[in-house]
């Protein structure tokens, strides 16, 4: 099986996750996306760990409430990965046609993924001419271990679906973004430049920033192209443990306080939360310019369920010196109010970039 299907058949988009299973479906016409089916239920804690399918169980039985749900009208699923058992590197090539590359694939990620390569799935996409060296190619190569797609595959054929697309929850947000146009480098960078009355910046970088509960998922785009791209170990269910322990409370009455009553919380523990989370999205920056001072990153765009924390971007913002807004697909996503509760899909909308750009797969773009 190939990481990435290249057909285009409907899809609904599964994320299965550390907090939730989120079901999405659309529909696409000339007047843009529609919701048709969503889901969103509760997992236990530790029924994924970092990736992992832990609890089968649990896991099963919240994917049949998530379809009963939704009542999606495919039984196609595309479906995310991400975490350490992900490796996503651009490296170089002797020129070769995709053909040619996909019989070379397996030598050329020999060196450079750290597992066993009869292990893990492996996909790639051609870039292009490496700069000043025609005679290699910049390829992006994806490779993901085997048991943690083949335990997801089980639990979604167990309950009557199919796996036709399997995505890295980096290229998903990317493509959330880039299909709902929330967020368009161009139109900013034309408005700014016009307003200052200078050439328009093309050398602007900016970082898609998606904070989950235990992976903070970040792919720094310039030009249009992945630059950078990085999962790393931190979110919001460190700052629920933290809740809990300074308030001497239950993980779910945390997670409550958290959701409903932010303001409550022990302002040492929101400022810990803060500084930790920065400095973790400062490591990457800070990796990511070391390669690339030329291309400074402009704006920091968040989504996840913990760019519903209030004022976030305001803290990031301040800490970490680069302007930051919190990006909702819903945005530009229709949802009827006969149908569905929009109000409250659109107040949760920046925790679902994900699935929904789970979900745009099954279109031709
Ligand atoms: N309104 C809210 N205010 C603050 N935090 C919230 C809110 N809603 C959700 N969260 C937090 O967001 C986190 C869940 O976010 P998300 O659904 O993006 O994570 P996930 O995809 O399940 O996890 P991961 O991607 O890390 O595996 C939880 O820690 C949850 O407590
Ligand atoms: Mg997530």
């Amino acid at each position: 099986m190939k990481l990435f299907s290249r057909k285009k058949e409907p899809v609904m988009g599964i994320d299965i996750s550390a907090s939730a299973i989120k079901l999405i479906e659309l529909t696409h016409s000339k007047k843009g996306y529609e919701l048709k089916a969503i889901a969103n239920v509760p997992l236990p804690r530790d029924a994924i760990v970092e990736n992992t399918v832990i609890d089968s169980i649990a896991v099963s039985q919240a994917l049949l409430d998530a379809l009963e749900q939704a009542q999606t009208s495919t039984r196609n699923v595309a479906l995310a990965v991400s975490g350490n058992a992900v490796i996503i590197k651009v490296i170089q090539v002797p020129t070769a046609t995709e053909f040619e590359l996909e019989s070379q694939i397996e030598f050329e990620a020999d060196q450079h993924v750290p597992f066993d390569i009869e292990d893990v799935y492996l996909d790639f996409q051609i870039l292009g001419e490496t700069e000043e060296d025609p005679e290699h190619m910049d390829v992006v190569l994806v490779a993901c271990k085997r048991e943690i797609i083949d335990d997801y595959q089980l639990v979604l054929s167990e309950a009557g679906l199919q796996t036709t697309c399997v995505d890295c929850s980096v290229f998903a947000l990317e493509n959330a973004v880039e299909e709902t146009g929330v967020f368009t480098q161009d139109t900013t960078a034309v408005d700014a430049a016009e307003a200052m009355d200078t050439e328009v910046d093309e050398s602007a970088a900016y970082a898609l920033i998606n904070i989950g509960a235990n992976i903070i998922n970040i792919n720094i785009m310039r030009d249009g192209q992945m630059a950078f791209v990085r999962d790393q170990f931190y979110g919001g269910q460190n700052l629920t443990e933290a809740i809990q322990k300074a308030h001497a409370i239950s993980f779910s009455a945390a997670e409550k306080m958290k959701k409903e009553n932010f303001s409550d919380i022990d302002p040492n523990v929101i400022e810990e939360f803060f500084s930790n989370l920065s400095s973790e999205i400062g490591r990457s920056l800070d990796f990511y310019g070391a390669n690339n001072a030329e291309y400074p990153v402009q704006k920091l765009l968040l989504s996840g369920g913990c760019a519903l924390i209030p004022d976030i971007d305001v803290e990031l913002d301040q800490r970490l010196g680069i302007e930051a807004k919190v990006l909702n697909p819903f945005d530009n996503i229709t949802v009827s109010p006969k149908k569905f509760d929009a109000e409250e899909i659109k107040a949760m909308g920046p925790m679902l970039m994900v699935p929904v750009g789970l979900a745009m797969r099954g279109f031709d773009s």
